[in-house]
């Protein structure tokens, strides 16, 4: 279609949602003419309630919508992942110009990217796709981003996203990523990340009152105390206000009303399932992934519980067992994030993503929903080593889990023998013992694979692969 008013707006957004509304007023803010699309005009007739005098425009006429921005056409798409994003490109695809760039900035799917990249791409249109996160606050005063796709697209909207983004020390919270799909690849194992650090979070909040007998004025102040250490991260702050607002209706604290049901929309499972794919062991965020699942199971749970023994407060001196606890949540903390390194940077190379991982760590450290200060250690340890192939090895980080360790393996037997169900921890744990083994049990695996099936293993010292004969079974 012929662009028969090339004016006004740099920037335009299809799905004016909440994230989508307060993206635009943040480019506006930024000095951007920007112009939104809604199928809904009801979102059309929000957006123009609330733009004030800013640069903005909403239009409910898709043609007219396009033929007012810029060429190339910049135009975000907010709408919710999956199918809606298909309909959305074939409804913009007759109307597109050469050149035009088109960027998916919800959570999809990194295979469905990867597929509209290299259709839009054969018909010669740019798709970017690229992670935001920070929710609907991120997006008005700066989310973290993360764009994927051709360096060339993404270099025509930079300074768009550079000055909307969080910014750490004048650093803005966004970066080419890599290309076709690898932005929603980094976002996906973000979430992935997100998802263990909420397990991790709320499995501390159990032991700290079922176990150490803290209210919730008591856990608000702890958390906002950690929340002043190197435990410190938006996920801890959320957390330390969530306990102090109470539910007008019933006047108990509202967290204590709210259902344990915990809801998902699919990334962290994604990120289990890709990890598995790429043969990369992830087990806290699997486990954080199976609790959400777990918890579903509401009736189930109820009727087995009537005859399990409820877990026992923790004999002991309060202060040395929070002190403690703060050392195994710190261990888990680390390792949480350097299993989700540890898959960008084996996904990276199967992928051709060719991932900076300092560059993402950089990126995370603001905005985004994990950004934490131990993402600045993460980011000096990628600098000085982009080949790290594990955060751990990094020798200070190794030391400081050293340190932590005698603490989770008490947290973890503690709480194991008095009757509280600690999965990530446990397995956060089990990871790192496993993995800084030299000698697994696993030989016994292949003697089995081989004794049943015949499928040959392989020997200590001498090149090659065997089978036994094993003795007959009964
Ligand atoms: C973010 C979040 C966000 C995600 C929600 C809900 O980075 O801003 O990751 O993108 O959609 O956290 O995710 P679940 O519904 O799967 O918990």
């Amino acid at each position: 279609m012929e662009n028969t008013n090339p004016t006004a707006f740099h920037f335009g957004m299809i799905g004016l949602g909440t994230m989508g509304r307060n993206l635009l007023f943040n480019l506006a803010d930024h000095g951007f003419a920007v112009a939104g699309y809604d199928k809904n005009p009801e979102q059309v007739a929000r957006l123009e309630k609330e733009k004030a005098n800013k640069q903005v425009r909403g239009f409910n006429s898709l043609e007219e919508f396009l033929s007012q921005l810029t060429v190339p056409r910049v135009i975000m798409l907010l709408v919710p992942a999956g199918p809606i994003v298909d309909a959305v490109v074939s409804d913009l695809t007759p109307h597109l110009l050469e050149g035009d760039i088109i960027i998916d900035g919800g959570n999809s799917k990194f295979t469905d990217t990867d597929r509209r990249v290299k259709t839009l791409a054969s018909k010669g249109y740019h798709f970017i796709g690229m992670g935001v996160s920070g929710g609907e606050e991120g997006a008005r005063k700066g989310p973290s981003m993360m764009p994927g796709g051709e360096a060339t697209a993404y270099q025509h909207v930079q300074p768009m996203f550079e000055a909307i983004a969080a910014k750490v020390n004048g650093e803005p919270c966004v970066t080419y990523i890599g290309p076709g799909a690898s932005g929603h690849f980094v976002k996906m194992v973000h979430n992935g990340i997100e998802y263990a650090l909420m397990q991790l979070i709320s499995e501390t909040y159990s032991l700290l009152k079922a176990g150490l007998g803290f209210n919730n004025t008591e856990l608000a102040s702890l958390f906002a105390l950690w929340n002043r250490g190197r435990l410190e991260s938006y996920l801890m702050e959320i957390t330390s206000k969530i306990f102090t607002v109470k539910n007008r209706e019933s006047g108990h604290p509202l967290i204590d009303d709210i259902s344990d049901e915990a809801k998902a929309k699919g990334t962290g499972k994604w990120t289990s399932q890709f990890a598995m794919e790429l043969q990369v062991p992830v087990p806290s965020i699997d486990v954080a992934v199976s609790m959400r699942d777990l918890s579903k199971y509401g009736s189930l749970r109820q009727d087995l519980a009537r005859e399990a023994t409820m877990p026992e407060i923790w004999p002991g001196e309060r202060q040395a067992l929070v002190s403690e606890l703060e050392q195994a949540f710190y261990f888990n903390m680390v390792l949480i994030y350097a299993q989700g390194l540890h898959l960008l940077s084996v996904a990276s190379q199967e992928y051709g993503y060719h991932l900076n991982l300092a560059a993402i760590a950089r990126i995370w450290r603001g905005g985004c929903i994990i950004r934490s200060s131990f993402l600045e250690s993460i980011y000096k340890a990628y600098q000085d080593q982009p080949e790290l192939e594990h955060l751990i090895q990094q020798p200070s980080i190794r030391r400081l889990l050293q340190e932590c360790l005698s603490s989770v393996r008490q947290v973890v037997s503690r709480a194991m023998a008095s009757g509280h169900a600690v999965p990530i921890y446990a397995t956060t744990l089990n990871y790192y013992v496993t993995l800084s083994s030299s000698r697994l049990p696993t030989n016994l695996i292949q003697a089995q694979r081989d004794f049943f099936g015949a499928h040959t293993y392989e020997l200590v010292g001498k090149e090659g692969v065997f089978h036994t004969q094993w003795p007959s079974v009964s």
